[in-house]
């Protein structure tokens, strides 16, 4: 069976966005593409249909990652069943996300990405929308590098 995960912020326009191509490019690396079903969503339906942020798009792009999901909310009544990880970007979409949990086994679900990180000691992948640059760079750094935590954990390794 795929391995099923959803990475969710607030938008869906920058950090999960990335997020989602981040974690395919280190398993389409692995060559194990086929193993993973890999989405991203925001908890606010504000840009639901848009592509990533341009600026987002443009960083990403430069490390080889090119964003092309499509803003989306996340739908609580499929994304809960539809997914074996729910990887929140921070700590108000972890709040968001606790809420629309309708039991126990969907809160089993959902982590922190920052809990996966390895070589950062940050809390929460910040917003960078309202930002400048550098906000976009430290999203991918940490995203980067809580991907391999998230693969290991997911791994057993
Ligand atoms: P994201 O960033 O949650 O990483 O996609 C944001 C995108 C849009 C807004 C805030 C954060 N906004 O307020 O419109």
């Amino acid at each position: 069976m795929k391995k099923r995960i959803l990475f969710v912020c607030l938008g869906n326009i920058c950090r999960s966005p990335s997020a989602e191509a981040v974690f395919k490019g280190l398993v389409d690396a692995k060559n194990e593409t086929s193993l993973y079903e890999i989405d991203s969503a925001g908890t606010y339906g504000y840009h639901e249909g848009e592509s990533a942020d341009r600026r987002m798009q443009s960083h990403a792009v430069k490390r080889g990652y090119n964003l092309t999901s499509i803003s989306r909310p996340f739908n609580p009544g499929v994304d809960w069943d539809s997914f074996d990880y729910i990887v929140g970007m921070d700590d108000s979409n972890m709040q968001n996300l606790k809420n629309m949990a309708r039991n126990p086994d969907d809160l089993k679900k959902l982590h922190k990405m920052t809990d996966f990180s390895k070589s950062y000691d940050y809390q929460e992948v910040p917003d960078p929308y309202y930002g400048g640059e550098k906000g976009f760079e430290l999203v991918l750094d940490l995203l980067e590098d809580a991907s391999d935590g998230l693969y290991d954990f997911i791994n057993n390794k």
